[in-house]
């Protein structure tokens, strides 16, 4: 697709959109233009946070596993085009397209299209019909769009699939959403990524509240390069260097669990800086913890966590009451 100049009334009537949902939306893509416009900024902007999630889920062993993709709620397609980029075309059978837009879902398949002519991608008209066990669900900055009984019927429909893979953006409500789903899922599911145990999720103890599970992106670096993105960046006023997101990466028991993930911890939203010392909030295993660390205690630790690599999985090996003495990253961490 060629770059069309940018439309700041379509883009700034589509944020409002998003940024307005809160259930039911009903349609909103107007035209081609609105897709071409969404697909060159925030489709791109979501694709980064999609890259940086795959690369948490490989980190933890994870690959596809199933021969088609089922990609819901498609808009322009960046999901399923992210996670064929990262893991090839070669092994997937088919991809399914649904939205309840069908400006949308065409769109999609022409984009999947013009980069991978060869694969069979499909619009699914009914999706009470698809035997999804071979399957790998998509889902992508969705949810607060939906009501309560679609974000339900979601997780019946997502129950059936072989695999999932959800990106949300990183905000305190979306991430909630989330965790709805990976409750919901669990049952027939074992989480991979981002989560460290398979038990319900401590950030629903009442302790918990004021956190959410959410990372940062780091955009590549045509963000910065290209002046397209800087305008689009002063229009829009979004600070392009931070990206945050959730994401779920969740197989099913019927697929043997492989990440190991005994003893290790991940740091989840960005360490907190005080003078002397870093807060850090943790996934662990025995639940979630809110760890100091003195700089005096453990000076490499706390500048490799200065460094702010989030989602980094490290090993707390000495802490005590709620002191992180002594850790160190998990070898194959995150650039
Ligand atoms: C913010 S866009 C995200 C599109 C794409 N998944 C992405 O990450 O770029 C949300 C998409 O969900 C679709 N959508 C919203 N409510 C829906 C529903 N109830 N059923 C199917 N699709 C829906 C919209 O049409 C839109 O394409």
């Amino acid at each position: 697709m060629e770059i069309a100049e940018p439309d700041w009334d379509t883009l700034n009537r589509l944020r409002n959109e998003f940024l307005n949902a809160s259930g039911n939306v009903g349609l909103y893509w107007n035209s081609i233009t609105d897709l071409v416009q969404y697909h060159q900024y925030f489709a791109a902007r979501i694709g980064w946070k999609w890259d940086a999630a795959i690369a948490q889920a490989r980190q933890v062993g994870w690959g596809l596993e199933s021969s088609t993709i089922l990609d819901w709620g498609c808009g322009t397609g960046i999901a399923t085009l992210r996670i064929l980029e990262a893991f090839g075309s070669e092994n997937v059978n088919e991809v399914v397209l649904w939205d309840h837009s069908s400006a949308a879902t065409s769109f999609a398949q022409t984009m999947l299209l013009e980069k991978y002519p060869d694969l069979k991608v499909t619009l699914a008209d009914n999706l009470s019909n698809l035997d999804l066990s071979n399957t790998l669900s998509l889902a992508s900055h969705v949810l607060n769009e939906l009501s309560l009984s679609d974000r339900e019927s979601l997780t019946d429909l997502f129950s059936k699939s072989r695999q999932i893979f959800w990106v949300e953006p990183g905000s305190y409500d979306s991430s909630r959403l989330l965790l709805e789903q990976r409750e919901g899922l669990r049952e027939l599911f074992h989480p991979v990524a981002p989560c460290i145990c398979a038990i319900s999720c401590p950030m629903n103890l009442e302790e918990n509240k004021n956190h959410w599970c959410h990372f940062f992106a780091k955009p590549p670096i045509v963000a910065f390069t290209e002046s397209r993105w800087a305008q689009f960046a002063k229009m829009m006023e979004i600070d392009l260097r931070s990206l945050p997101y959730s994401f779920l990466v969740m197989d099913s028991k019927k697929i043997p669990s492989r990440s190991d993930l005994l003893n290790k911890s991940r740091l989840l939203g960005r360490p907190r800086q005080y003078k002397g010392y870093t807060r850090i909030y943790s996934c662990d295993q025995n639940g979630h913890n809110d760890y100091e660390l003195w700089k005096r205690e453990d000076k490499s630790l706390w500048k490799t966590i200065k460094k702010n690599k989030s989602g980094t999985l490290f090993e707390w090996t000495q802490i005590e009451s709620g002191k992180i003495l002594a850790g160190k990253a998990v070898e194959g961490n995150l650039d």
